[in-house]
């Protein structure tokens, strides 16, 4: 094998020619920090020894957090077997155990590698146990890039190139109790997914009054009810499952992203064992209908089991209480400036929502992009300045017009606080410029 040093010399361009040239050529325009070599401390370096604080939310304690590092190590140094082939994973029973006593509710857990397929295998469970055809999702959603998920996805170029979706999906619109309502009461409904807090649709909690109409309902009309927790869960808004604060739990929550502790690609599908029985219990053979190969092994339930020791409930207090400092100091900052609309924020998924300028110049097409002429430049150019000042964030993935900000959990006020001055001073740069 290559070194690791020869590699991150020249892996980059290998990714470019070999893996995805559209990703690396945006990312180099966006001038995305790129040649990143280095994990210290939880933040990342780049190849000139600048630190970049990586707001992705992939990372709950930071990237390669010595407990999640030495969890894996000690288990590469064990003779333990990863995988074993009458697929009767030891570490995956430990993993699923912990999960279900964690949330309190859940008693049965299937494991998969990404969570789209941790959404798949949701939506194959309630039609399985309820043999109904329809799946409803809510507009501006996002679940993945599987048929399935992406059946589910607010519709537009994650859906469209990709016709026809899956038959019997359909988006509602977002908070909109009537609507479901009239969805729901044909009886034909398997499940209702939804995100407790959209991510990628712009940092939306569920309102209150849906939220019980969602839960009322879906019981009523023997529907399931599955959250997508694969953003907000994992202590990400404050919660190590915010679905367990809703008037009812829902029958499915799913987890994935931060859940491997950032080192190992892990999802799972939470529901109790009657859910599972009734959807699976016929015999063995439909017990293994919907499986993946890899998605029970042990290095990353290792990686799982050491994150769940780090999301302890002191963390998820400090979560929400700094996450909602964060939010009124972020809007007192910039209440009023001519580029600001407002500050969300739940935990720590923050979504600063941004005012695109009138200013013909900004707009995509004259940078030679007439397809993105309807979308906000305003996201990625704060971004971009973002970058230079040590901060890598993002935009929704469904609205360019918004900040998406997810940093670690462990990071301390005192960074939030310097985020908020940088992102204002940028801000004011900007508003010179346009
Ligand atoms: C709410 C939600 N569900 C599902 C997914 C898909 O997860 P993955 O990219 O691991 O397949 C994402 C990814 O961002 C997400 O935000």
């Amino acid at each position: 094998m290559d070194s690791l040093q020869a590699i991150l010399r020249g892996g980059f361009e290998d990714f470019r020619d070999f893996v995805n040239p559209l990703i690396y050529n945006r990312a180099e325009l966006a001038r995305e920090p790129v040649r990143l070599l280095q994990a210290r401390d939880g933040h990342l370096v780049d190849e000139d020894g600048h630190p970049v604080e990586d707001l992705h939310g992939t990372q709950a304690f930071g990237h390669r957090h010595p407990y999640v590092t030495r969890a894996v190590r000690d288990f590469l140094e064990s003779d333990a077997p990863n995988w074993f082939p009458s697929r009767v994973n030891p570490f995956a029973g430990r993993l699923a155990r912990r999960l279900c006593e964690r949330s309190g509710h859940y008693s049965s857990v299937y494991f998969g590698c990404s969570g789209a397929d941790a959404v798949e295998a949701s939506l194959k469970l309630c039609r399985a146990a309820t043999r109904r055809p329809r799946l409803l999702c809510l507009e501006r959603a996002y679940h993945g890039c599987t048929f399935g998920a992406v059946s589910l996805m607010h519709r537009g170029p994650f859906t469209e190139p990709f016709r026809p979706l899956l038959p019997g999906a359909l988006c509602l619109p977002f908070g909109d109790a009537d609507a479901l309502s009239r969805a729901l009461s044909e009886g034909d409904v398997a499940a209702v997914v939804v995100e407790p807090v959209q991510g990628e649709g712009g940092v939306r909690t569920l309102p209150d009054g849906y939220l019980a109409a969602l839960c009322e309902l879906t019981a009523r009309h023997g529907a399931l009810l599955v959250a997508d927790e694969v953003q907000s869960g994992m202590g990400r808004s404050g919660y190590f499952l915010r679905s367990a604060t809703w008037p009812r739990r829902p029958d499915v929550a799913l987890l994935a992203k931060q859940l491997g502790g950032g080192l190992a690609p892990i999802s799972a599908m939470l529901t109790t064992r009657e859910l599972f029985a009734r959807a699976y219990g016929a015999d063995f053979e439909d017990g293994e209908s919907h499986n993946m190969t890899m998605s029970y092994n042990a290095l990353s339930c290792v990686a799982a089991l050491a994150s769940l020791d780090l999301l302890t409930e002191d963390l998820l207090g400090a979560v929400r209480d700094r996450g909602e400092a964060f939010r009124a100091r972020c809007h007192q900052r910039l209440q009023g400036h001519a580029l600001y609309r407002d500050t969300r924020a739940a935990g720590y998924m923050f979504g600063v929502e941004l005012r695109q300028p009138e200013h013909p110049w900004v707009g995509f097409d004259q940078f030679g992009w007439p397809d993105l002429e309807d979308r906000a430049t305003i996201g990625p150019l704060t971004a971009y300045r973002l970058y230079r000042r040590g901060w890598f964030a993002f935009v929704c993935g469904h609205d360019w017009s918004i900040l998406r900000m997810q940093p670690r959990l462990t990071l301390e006020p005192e960074h939030l606080d310097r985020l908020i001055t940088h992102l204002g001073e940028e801000l004011d740069a900007l508003a010179e410029l346009v």
